[in-house]
């Protein structure tokens, strides 16, 4: 079993990639926290709840936290992708139903009104530390605001080499999608993921970050294809086409694209089935004093001539450039297959 950490904005893909971890066999999730992102921070930690609820997982809350995390950046203006996932976040679904039943069952929707960054730090060093076989995957589907926080509280957590970052983000031989360069999750808080790439390294120049960019998750698409793989007539499933066809929606109005990419599961993939992808170490580091171009993944493309930047600013990470596009939507099927058995829709 794998100990995963899920710190999300969800936003529709971030909820699929939660959906994954919560149904894996392989992953035993330790936490889940949410960050500032695809919508306010209060609207992603309501959305990982009703997740939960959704999935029929609602118990594991007993076990488990959703903790509500940073509401900004660290040091510039929050942004939000409402043109993409909407006012609610999971926009395409009416929640008031859903929403009371859940608050029938005692839990505050509003407590994600009370963001806390120090409870998301130390409850991610103490999954660590409760963690049975001493390591800690980190799961980072939104901006990495919350991680850099726990970066920079507990970096001898850090130092023993035991705990990995699994990130979707950046655009490396692609162009970005919220600005040219850059893509949104490192685009809105480059800062924060400046410093978990710092902080995340090893003497022996092992890679303990991994990075699942727009490169391999554009060619992750929702197609009609895919969706008609879900059951229109079960009602758990008939919520993840409303939620796809939202997505499809708003991704063709914005970015022209007749099927979205489902980024996010596409990292939780890689944690359970790295096998299936392309990986390449890379040397990198992140721009953040760009004009136009903060956010972006600098790597160093060609070390003989590497006078572009001070060495010491290279830092290692890892970089997926192509994943089994079938193999991953097979298995993201299945997954939602198993959860609609135990939703209480
Ligand atoms: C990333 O940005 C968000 O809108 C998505 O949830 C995904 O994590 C894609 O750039
Ligand atoms: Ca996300």
């Amino acid at each position: 079993m794998i100990d995963v950490w899920h710190d999300c904005d969800p936003g529709h893909d971030d909820a699929i990639a939660l959906m994954y971890c919560l149904s894996e066999p392989k992953i035993n999730l330790v936490g889940i926290s949410t960050v500032h992102g695809n919508q306010l921070s209060y609207k992603t930690f309501k959305n990982a709840i009703r997740v939960l609820y959704i999935t029929g997982q609602i118990s594991k809350l007993e076990k488990i936290k959703v903790i509500s995390g940073a509401n900004k950046p660290i040091k510039r203006k929050s942004q939000i992708c409402e043109e993409i996932h909407g006012d609610s976040g999971l926009g395409g679904i009416d929640w008031k139903d859903i929403d009371s039943k859940i608050e029938a069952l005692g839990i505050n929707l509003k407590e994600g009104e009370k963001q806390n960054i120090e409870n998301v730090v130390d409850g991610i060093h103490n999954a660590y530390k409760n963690s049975k076989n001493g390591k800690l995957t980190i799961l980072v589907t939104g901006c990495h605001t919350n991680i850099a926080a726990y970066a920079q509280k507990y970096p001898e957590d850090i130092k023993s080499g035991n705990i990995n970052v699994v990130a979707m983000g950046g655009s490396i031989d692609t162009y970005g999608n919220t600005s040219p360069w850059a893509e949104f999750n490192i685009q809105i808080d480059p800062e924060a993921f400046s410093i978990v790439l710092n902080a995340f390294q090893t003497e022996d120049k092992r890679s303990l970050v991994t990075l699942i960019p727009l490169d391999v998750t554009h060619t992750v698409l929702s197609t009609p294809e895919v969706i008609k793989k879900l059951d229109e007539n079960n009602k758990f499933e008939n919520l993840i086409i409303k939620l796809l066809y939202f997505f499809k929606e708003t991704y063709q109005n914005v970015f022209g694209f007749p099927s979205p990419p489902v980024h996010d599961p596409v990292a939780a993939y890689y944690i359970v089935h790295p096998e299936d992808f392309e990986v390449k170490h890379e040397q990198a580091v992140v721009e953040t004093e760009g004009k136009y171009t903060s956010g972006s993944i600098c790597i160093n493309r060609y070390p003989k001539i590497s006078n572009w930047c001070d060495k010491n600013e290279l830092k290692e990470i890892d970089i997926c450039r192509k994943v089994n596009v079938d193999k991953f939507w097979d298995s993201i099927i299945d997954h939602l297959h198993i959860l609609a058995k135990n939703s209480p829709l």
